[in-house]
Parts: structure tokens; sequence; C-alpha cells
């Protein structure tokens, strides 16, 4: 092995100890005490402009000169969780925290924090309930309460770089695996650490594996499940982009550990930064000598293809997936036979979630007691969740299982605008349910969210709060499952619309209190004869929301009132003349000509006219619109 830390290009790296030695080497050629600026270049963050304040930044930079003593590096990485407060930039090693960056605040980053050490300190994170600024990461609640496994590179390594993935631990735990470990000691490990599957059903990973490794010899494969179809959900997509080579090494070792010497990733189409970050991770670990032929001279062979799905939710069920694979129509097959006998192909085949892959890097790396000391007795390690909705600090955020909900919802996500409680908060996503602030102590782990009628899923985590009406939010997921049945068996088929029809009748008014009976017996039908987990777990949504929001139902079956104010044929919009001031905004906002009135004297609404679109409430800052 001839090459410098500083030049891989010509390196194949033959065995655990050249691995372990580049590693060194990347390692010394880097101070950690230097200034370094980390700029986020997720999908949010981009969206946002991040690049343009990359650019920015070079350029302040080098207009700044001889003022800058040494020349921080620029280092562009994925999504740091946080990307509601984007485009961020953070200054290592203090690991101070800008937040909404522009082009323009550039140059004053680099005039007041490179040149002269200090903080810009309108740039800084507010806490939401004081104002108070903070200066670092470690000081915003939103990071304080994570534990960080899988997310632990993301933010701090370039994705794109292979060197910068090494050197902060990547291919250690495969390369361990592969020169010192036998395949079954490999499953053993990850049957030990409790690792269960990340992408919904909470299956033991290891236990899996088992199943494919009893197959001797032969044609096997392991797949990666990134279809991520769940709405809002962005799991996966941050991982795959922000450090792809956890995926690539987790899928070494799995490989390794039941005989396969092909993987498929399995990735949507609409996820193409996360596809390209892919295809690079794959080509730099071909080059090096971590994928392909005799891998680390372990006399392993093993490579990966990647395969872009069309974007059809029940794509992501496993065995719709690799019947997509193949080229086929992705729709379920009944199981038995399960992957593991008789998968892609019809031969041997372990499907995993991408988180799961990424755990299975670190669980190799860091070894099963460390994993297994992370979470409860029987959720064990962390789970990522995409923290959505009507919650202060919207992102992405890593917990350990066993965590309580209010934890996770009003200490790290920092609470809900304008109230002390949360409403509700939706987790699993199509397939989960609604859990009220009655549950606020529930410990976030497998078990307790399926005992409370909802489930983990793949991490999905809505935050809702009095503005959202429990019945059309179980009228959104039944319609987003309707629109995703592959309609293969009547049940899911035809009693999916079933369930939606009746709530939309509870929206408009026109529901009994019987209907609620034929909900709980469709509900059983549905989930009794539906052939894969779509319908099985389709009515999770009604049947949590009326456990813990009967009174909801029944005002609307009743009392012919939505109490949230949402459904349009249940409610009116009328505004309070005292609180009015004439100020013409709703006036102006209506689409319809319904509200009248001269300027600084009370407005009306014509109710006739009005079609309830809300955007009079909207522009109102006076709370003058009210809603009944
Ligand atoms: C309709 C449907 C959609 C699914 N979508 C996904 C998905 O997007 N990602 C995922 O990892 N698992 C998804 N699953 C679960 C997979 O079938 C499978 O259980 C999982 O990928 C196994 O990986 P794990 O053991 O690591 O969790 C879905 C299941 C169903 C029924
Ligand atoms: S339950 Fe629904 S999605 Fe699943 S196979 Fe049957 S019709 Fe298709
Ligand atoms: S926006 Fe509010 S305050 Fe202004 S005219 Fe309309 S109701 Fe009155
Ligand atoms: S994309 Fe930058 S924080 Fe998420």
């Amino acid at each position: 092995m001839q090459a410098t830390a500083k030049d891989t290009t010509e390196l194949r790296l033959g065995s655990l100890e050249e691995l372990e030695k580049l590693r060194g080497e990347l390692r010394a050629a880097e101070d950690p005490d230097q200034t370094r600026i980390i700029v986020c270049h997720g999908t949010g963050c981009v969206a946002n402009g991040s690049p343009g304040v990359t650019q920015a930044l070079k350029d302040a930079l080098a207009a700044a000169g001889e003022q800058v003593e040494v020349m921080p590096g620029i280092k562009t990485t994925g999504c740091h969780g946080f990307c509601s407060r984007g485009p961020l930039v953070i200054i290592k090693p203090k690991n101070i925290f800008y937040q909404q960056v522009k082009p323009a605040d550039a140059e004053e980053i680099v005039q007041q924090t490179i040149v002269k050490g200090e903080t810009v300190e309108r740039l800084l994170y507010k806490l939401p309930q004081s104002g108070e600024a903070v200066e670092t990461t470690e000081d915003i609640p939103f990071y304080a309460g994570q534990e960080r496994v899988v997310l632990k590179n993301i933010g701090q390594i370039d994705p794109t770089k292979i060197d910068d993935a090494i050197r902060a631990g990547a291919y250690a735990g495969a390369a361990k695996a592969l020169t010192t470990m036998e395949p079954q000691q490999v499953i053993d490990e990850v049957i030990k650490s409790g690792l269960r599957g990340r992408g919904g059903a909470g299956f033991p990973t290891g236990v899996k594996w088992n199943l494919a490794a009893k197959h001797q010899g032969g044609q096997k494969y392991v797949l990666c499940n990134a279809d991520e179809g769940d709405p809002g959900a962005f799991m996966d997509r941050s991982v795959m982009e922000g450090d792809p080579h956890a995926v690539v090494e987790g899928m070494i070792i799995g490989g390794y550990a039941i005989g396969a010497d092909t993987g498929y990733v399995y990735v949507r189409a609409e996820y193409p930064l996360a596809i390209k970050h892919l295809e690079k991770a794959l080509a730099d670990a071909r080059a090096l000598g971590l994928l392909g032929e005799n891998i680390l001279g372990s006399g392993f062979n093993f490579d990966i293809r990647i395969n872009r799905g069309a974007g059809a939710f029940v794509c992501g069920e496993e065995t719709a997936l690799m019947r997509s694979v193949e080229g086929k129509v992705g729709e379920p097959v009944p199981r038995p036979p399960y992957p593991s006998d008789k998968g892609l192909f019809g031969k041997p085949s372990v499907l995993n979630n991408v988180e799961t892959w990424a755990n299975v890097s670190r669980i190799l790396d860091r070894g099963a007691d460390w994993f297994a000391s992370l979470g409860t007795e029987k959720s064990k390690g962390t789970k990522v969740f995409a923290l959505v909705g009507k919650v202060n600090n919207v992102g992405l955020v890593e917990v350990p299982m066993g965590i309580k909900l209010k934890d996770i919802v009003m200490t790290i996500g920092g609470g809900v605008p304008g109230s002390d409680r949360f409403k509700a908060v939706q987790t699993g996503g199509p397939s989960g349910g609604c859990l009220p602030w009655e549950d606020a102590e529930l410990p976030v782990d497998f078990d307790s969210l399926i005992a409370a009628g909802s489930m983990m899923g793949s991490g999905g985590m809505i935050v809702m709060d009095d503005r959202d009406c429990m019945v059309d939010v179980a009228k959104y997921f039944l319609g987003f499952l309707e629109e995703e049945s592959c309609g293969k068996c009547f049940p899911c088929r035809l009693g999916v619309p079933r369930l939606r029809e009746t709530l939309n009748r509870f929206s408009k008014g026109e529901g009994t209190i019987e209907d609620i009976d034929d909900l709980y017996s469709m509900a059983e039908a549905i989930k009794a004869g539906s052939l894969c987990a779509l319908g099985g777990t389709a009515p999770n949504a009604v049947l949590s929301t009326l456990r813990y929001f009967r009174d909801e139902y029944e005002a609307h079956i009743l009392e012919h009132r939505c109490p949230a104010g949402v459904c349009k044929d249940l409610i009116t919009y009328s505004i309070d003349p005292e609180a009015c001031t004439g100020c013409h905004a709703c006036f102006r906002a209506c689409p319809q000509n319904a509200v009248s009135g001269e300027k600084k004297k009370p407005h009306t609404i014509d109710e006739s006219l009005c079609i309830r679109c809300g955007m009079c409430l909207e522009s109102c800052k006076f709370g003058a619109v009210q809603v009944q």
C-alpha cells in the first residue's frame, strides 16, 4: 500500500490492517482543534439556499485574505435534522450554531467569528419560550435531548467523500465481521444486540437473518428498503443523503452473514440526492476494495445495485418490493413462503430498512452489549423520528427507545406553539394511530405504542393541536390508503373506501351513532381479511381516534359540530365587531367577496357567499374572525 492519507484515488485496501492504517493517517492529517466551517447541504437547506451561502462564505474568506491566520476549510454535509431553522452553518471546533443564514451574512460571519473569534448574536438560535439566544449546538434542547447512533456522522462528514466517512469510523464493523468472525458469529451478535427492524413491524433482525442463513449455499440476496412512502417521513432519505456508507456497510455485513453476494437498494425515484450520494458511495467503496471481489482479503465477494421505485406506497411491502425489483407489477403476494425461504427471484432473501442497516454497522463496530445497553428491555437502541406538525422545532431527531412521548414533543420539539400541551401525536404513518395528551408519559417503544393503539412504524411523528379535527385526520389517512391500495383483495379495496365514506358523512353532519358500531365491525373485517399490512393496519387511524376522541365523533354526529373548526359543512365564520379594527385585510383576502365593510369600521361576512376557505381567519391579526 503506497498511497498517502491525502490521496486514496489509487488505493485498494487488502486487509483489516490496511483499512485501520488508512484511518489512522486520515485522522492524523486533521487537527480537531482547527477552525472549520460546516454548511448543511441536506435537501431542506439546499432548498432554502445553502449552496449560495457556501459560495458567499468562500468569497468572504478569499476577500479576508491575510486577516485570517489559518484558513478554515468549508465542509458541506447532510441534514443536521433541524431543517426548519436552515440553512445552517456550524463553526467548529466550538460548534457555534448559526441558523437561517443567508449569503449576505457570510462576510459578517467571516469577519466576526473567523477573524475576531466573536459570535454573530443575531444568527444564533433563540429559545422559543424565553427568547434567550444560545451559542452552541449542545446548548440547544433540540440536540441536547437526542442520542445519535444512526445519525452520529450526519452533519459531521461530507457524504460524498469516502475519506471523511472512514475517518469517522466507516467500515470498521464490516472489516471486523469479514476478517475476524464466522457468518454465524455475526448473526449471533446481531441477535444478542436485540436489534429489531426499523421499517415498521419491529421483527428481530438477527432472527430473520438466521432463517435465510439456514439455506446452505446457492444464490441469496440482501435488500435495503428505502421506499419510505409514509407522508411526511424523511428519516431514511436523510441517512442515505448524509451517511450513505453506513447503509452500504450494513448490507456488506448482512450479505456476509447470510451468504449473499448481491444486494439491492430499492429507493424511491423522488430521492435524487440520496441516489446520487449512494451511487458515489458505491463507486468509492468499489474503488477502495470495500465492495467487489475478495473484500479486504477476506475471500468474500459482494456488490450492491440500486433499483429505483416509482413511488407506490404498497411497493414498500416486502413481497411487493421484491416483485417490483424483478420487473413485475408491485403488488403483495401471500406469505408463506417468506422471503427468507423464497424471496427475490425465488431465492432466500433478507430485506431490511435503511435505519436497520445503519444500526447493523454500529453494532458490529461497537458490539452487541453496547447497543443492548441503550433503550428498553424489549426495544433496544435508538429510533429516528421525523417530528413534524404543530411543534416549535420541526426536524429529524434520534432518541433512545423508551423516552417519554412528552420529552420528544415538549422538550426536544420545543412544545406546541401557543399551547402547553399537544392534542394528539400521530405515530406510525398511515398504519399507525393518534395518541392523546393523556399518553404524554408513554414510553416510546415498539410494544408500548402497539398497546396504546398506535405503532412505531418507520418513524413519522405528527404533532396536532386543538385546531386539528380527529375525524378529519382519520379521513385523511384512509383517503391516502384508499389511493395506494393495490386492489388485489376486496376487504382492503372495498372496505377502506367504506370507512372513509362513513367518516365523510360524519364531517357533513349526516352520520348516526349506529355508524360507529358499523365502523368497528368493518374495521374487524378489513383487518382479518386483508392480504398485506396496508389493509391490515388501515383501520388503525379510525380505531385510535375513536378510542381517545369519541366525544369529538359524537359532537359531529349528535350536535352537528366540529369542535376543531375544520369540517367545512359544520362551521360558520363570523366577525366579532368588538375586536374588528376595520383593517380591511380579510376583505382583500376573501376570494368570494363575502366580506364587506368600510375601512376602520367593523366588517361582516355574508354566510351565503362564504365557502369556508378560512382565508379571512388567516389574514386577521386581531383575532376578530371567529369559527363556530
Ligand atoms: C404497505 C406497506 C408499506 C411499507 N413501506 C415500507 C417502507 O417504505 N420502508 C420500510 O422499511 N418498510 C416498509 N414496510 C415494511 C416492510 O414490508 C418490511 O417489513 C421492512 O422493510 C422490513 O425491514 P425491517 O425488518 O428492517 O423493518 C411496509 C409495509 C407495508 C405493508
Ligand atoms: S391488503 Fe390492500 S394493498 Fe394489501 S394486497 Fe390486499 S388490496 Fe393490496
Ligand atoms: S382582518 Fe380582522 S380586524 Fe381586519 S377587517 Fe377583517 S375581521 Fe376586522
Ligand atoms: S437539510 Fe439542513 S438541517 Fe435538514
